[in-house]
């Protein structure tokens, strides 16, 4: 109606549209270019072994302080000195640090505290530090029912682990234990591990009260 408005819209700019304008060719070049890349070096990799890490094998770590104590071995026979004597010979000794946190870690913690109210703490306990017989049978036979440890009571059901473990193991983590947090008692040897197995066989289960029975107060 008003003509006006006709010349307004002449004046306007036409609506902008996009342009359709090709990927540049050096950008497709440079595209095609880094999947090849990727392709090929994924084939050529196939079937390398990956070199991540610090490259260590297990064979290699256990091997490793096998070879220092046979060398150590071999110069205290020529020298004739007692260097030698903490080999104890040609068979290693299992390290008792980590059998512990393997298999005892887990419910009595790894500083020995135990959980308050469900697990019975190994630091300060009289059981652990009692003669061996009593420690040997918890850890091979296994443990339920109510015991006071350090003042508190607990009762819970601690699995043996007289399957799991040599006699020299379980010799070891319970020698570990006996001398960490502040605990102070003898070594176990791997023969009281025996012993106790032939007494016994395969019994099952202790009680605090059958161990007071049969051993006597811790
Ligand atoms: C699955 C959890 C669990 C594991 C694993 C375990 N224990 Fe126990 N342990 C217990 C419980 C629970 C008790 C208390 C049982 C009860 O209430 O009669 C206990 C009791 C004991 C006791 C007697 C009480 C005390 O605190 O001194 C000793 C000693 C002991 N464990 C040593 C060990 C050692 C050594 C290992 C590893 C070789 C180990 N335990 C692994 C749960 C466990």
């Amino acid at each position: 109606m008003n003509p006006n408005d006709h010349r307004a819209q002449h004046r306007e700019a036409p609506e902008p549209e996009e342009g359709t304008r090709a990927t540049p060719k050096i950008v497709l070049a440079w595209i095609a270019i880094l999947i090849i890349w990727g392709v090929g070096y994924y084939a050529w990799q196939v079937g390398k072994p990956i070199l991540g890490g610090d490259s260590r094998t297990p064979v290699a770590e256990a091997s490793a302080p096998q070879t220092s104590a046979s060398e150590d071995s071999s110069g205290s026979e020529t020298s004739g000195t007692a260097g030698g004597s903490d080999t104890g010979g040609s068979e290693a000794k299992p390290d008792g640090a980590s059998i512990y946190s393997a298999q005892c870690s887990t419910c009595h913690q790894a500083n020995g505290q135990g959980v308050p109210g469900a697990f019975p703490p190994l630091a300060g306990s009289e059981w652990l530090q009692a003669d061996a017989d009593i420690p040997v049978a918890i850890v091979h036979d296994g443990l339920q029912g109510q015991i006071e440890v350090a003042g508190n009571t607990f009762e819970g059901v601690m699995p043996g682990l007289g399957a799991q473990l040599s006699d020299a193991e379980l010799a070891a983590v319970l020698s570990y234990a006996r001398s960490q947090w502040g605990n102070d008692a003898s070594e176990i040897s791997p023969e009281t591990v025996s012993e106790h197995k032939e007494r016994f066989g395969e019994r099952g289960s202790w009680s605090a009260e059958e161990l007071t029975e049969v051993f006597g107060e811790p």
